[in-house]
């Protein structure tokens, strides 16, 4: 991979941890906890990432997610997303995290929370990856059941910045959770939302006018609306696109495809994540590695997407211009 890539000061805004289980650390979850999994091997269970659209992938992403039992689990989950992120140059992570996918199986909501702040701490403290979690409602349940989850994020909205919403889209619209976000604003949470991903520009209308979303997660789909895309780009509203993801989710047919150029070049504030990188064959640098081959950006395009990164983060605004600083030294010694 390029070493420009690699080696570029970014923020990944866009990552579902439970994304990150690699098929080794499934196997060796299923074995601790005793969890029969539905493949034998390894090279079986990759066999089967193989997706039509979101929802194939989601019935198979919830599987995974039942190896995770106990708070050392999730410990190590996301120790070993830091890890990888930390050889990638991420200076600044924010993840999401399925409450849902696990309390509906009997596991304590701060089993979850515990483990997975833990190793962000232990993350922070020796690898030097700040980060920001954000808890996430699964649209495909009900508003009372997000409510719920809320309810349970309450006592930890110190360390939780956002709430967001994400599973099967179509059908599950923003409208939906407008009380439940409304509620989360007012106990202090920001918001984003999954939108635009297989469903229609007029979910995203819905996340940013019911839902008073910070950003957009996915969002791809703004292009097939002029005045959204004219919104987007003048409030400088920003899209977490996933590349990788679209391609294995069928959202656009092939790579050079993919229209995160037309979006850069609209003016939009577009930032490259890996959405979930144990399912879609790259962590962050492969996802940037991706759109650069395919639709043959240059350094400065590059530069400008790592920038976006730190623009669109929930962080402070001194952080964000020290890190853009960082970035804009490396920009200066390292291109060509
Ligand atoms: N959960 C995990 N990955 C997701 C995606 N790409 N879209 C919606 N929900 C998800
Ligand atoms: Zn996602």
């Amino acid at each position: 991979m390029d070493n420009f890539i690699v080696g570029l000061p970014k923020a990944e805004l866009h990552l579902h941890i439970e994304g990150t289980l690699e098929p080794e650390l499934m196997f060796t979850l299923a074995e601790r906890n005793k969890i029969k999994l539905p493949f034998h091997s390894i090279s079986e269970a990759k066999q089967a990432y193989n997706f039509n659209n979101l929802q194939s992938f989601l019935d198979i992403y919830y599987q995974g997610s039942n190896v995770l039992q106990q708070e050392q689990d999730f410990y190590d989950l996301t120790w070993a997303y830091l890890q990888k992120a930390a050889t990638q140059n991420v200076k600044h992570t924010e993840i999401f995290f399925d409450p849902q996918s696990h309390t509906e199986r009997g596991i304590a909501f701060e089993t979850v929370y515990q483990g997975i702040y833990r190793a962000l701490q232990a993350g922070q403290k020796e690898l030097g990856i700040s980060f920001q979690l954000i808890v996430c409602f699964l649209r495909h349940l009900s508003a009372a059941e997000a409510l719920k989850t809320l309810e349970m994020a309450l006592p930890y909205k110190e360390t939780i910045i956002a709430v967001g919403l994400d599973s099967s889209e179509q059908g599950n619209p923003p409208a939906k959770f407008q009380a439940i976000f409304d509620r989360a604003r007012k106990e202090g949470f920001l918001t984003v939302a999954h939108a635009g991903e297989e469903g229609a520009p007029a979910y995203i209308w819905e996340a940013i006018n019911l839902l008073h979303v910070s950003r957009i997660d996915h969002g791809v789909r703004s292009i097939e609306d002029q005045d959204l895309i004219k919104y987007l780009a003048e409030q400088q509203i920003p899209l977490t696109v996933c590349p990788l993801s679209n391609i294995k989710l069928k959202v656009f047919e092939t790579i050079e495809k993919h229209n995160l150029k037309q979006l850069l070049d609209l003016g939009l504030c577009v930032t490259v994540n890996s959405d979930d990188p144990a399912y879609f064959g790259g962590y962050i640098a492969e996802n940037y590695q991706a759109v650069q081959d395919a639709l043959n950006l240059n350094q400065t395009e590059i530069y400008q997407l790592a920038k976006n990164s730190f623009q669109a983060s929930f962080l402070q605004l001194e952080t964000k211009q020290s890190l853009i600083t960082e970035l804009d030294h490396y920009y200066q010694i390292n291109s060509n």
